[in-house]
């Protein structure tokens, strides 16, 4: 059953960028709970999307918090930079973050949710000495860098670890699920503890995005 703690994100990375306006007013319209930005930097990942000129103009328009999705080298040096351009929740990676709870911490004082992000292969267990400090924890289900990419079902053991981690820690973190997220996997996802679902593929090639993403919030 939905409850207040079941969160979408659509991912503005299976949008139409020519048409950028038309679907991020097509997410205001509906039951989506945050916008999700990724942004890639060609080095931690393969790939590069968009940077600060374009969330600028996504923030003006967009009636969702900016859930955004760090996936660059160093993200401590721009955090700033990404409040300004009127991030909401910033997320970093474990793998990228050398001082991360330097990093989170800056997150958290320059007046952001903050977020530390997992790949397939980093453990939960490395988060114990920092789940106290963080605000979400989001759990790749693919290797990052491109959307429409096949889950990966080991993300069901690692929500379970992260719940059970979060409970023991009376850690107030909610979990986010990135990659490959539809209907087949999303109702077991939040069944084994995800609060937030990201969506990118499933939502932006569906017939109806907006009744796609009613049908996820209902879960
Ligand atoms: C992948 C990105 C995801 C992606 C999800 O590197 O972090 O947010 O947009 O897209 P789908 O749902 O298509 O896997
Ligand atoms: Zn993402």
């Amino acid at each position: 059953m939905a409850t207040s703690k079941h969160l979408i994100a659509p991912s503005i990375l299976s949008a139409d960028f020519v048409n950028l306006e038309r679907d991020i007013q097509m997410i205001n319209s509906s039951k989506a709970d945050w916008l999700h930005v990724d942004v890639m930097d060609g080095l931690f990942v393969p790939n590069i999307t968009i940077g600060f000129p374009v969330i600028k103009r996504i923030k003006k328009i967009s009636a969702k918090p900016l859930d955004v999705h760090l996936m660059i080298v160093q993200p401590e040096r721009y955090i700033d930079a990404f409040k300004e351009a009127g991030a909401d929740n910033l997320s970093v990676h474990i793998e990228a973050s050398v001082h991360l709870h330097r990093t989170i911490h800056a997150i958290k004082d320059a007046g952001m949710k903050a977020g530390v992000v997992l790949n397939p292969h980093t453990s939960v267990n490395l988060l114990e000495d920092i789940i106290a400090d963080v605000d979400i924890v989001c759990i790749m289900s693919v290797n990052p860098g491109y959307g429409g990419q096949k889950f990966i079902e080991h993300t069901f053991n690692k929500v379970l670890q992260l719940k059970k981690l979060i409970e023991i820690t009376n850690s107030s973190a909610l979990i986010e699920v990135d990659g490959g997220v539809d209907i087949s996997n999303a109702a077991k996802l939040f069944d084994h503890g995800a609060n937030i679902l990201v969506a990118g593929n499933y939502v932006f090639s569906s017939k109806d995005p907006v009744e796609t993403i009613a049908g996820l919030k209902s879960l």
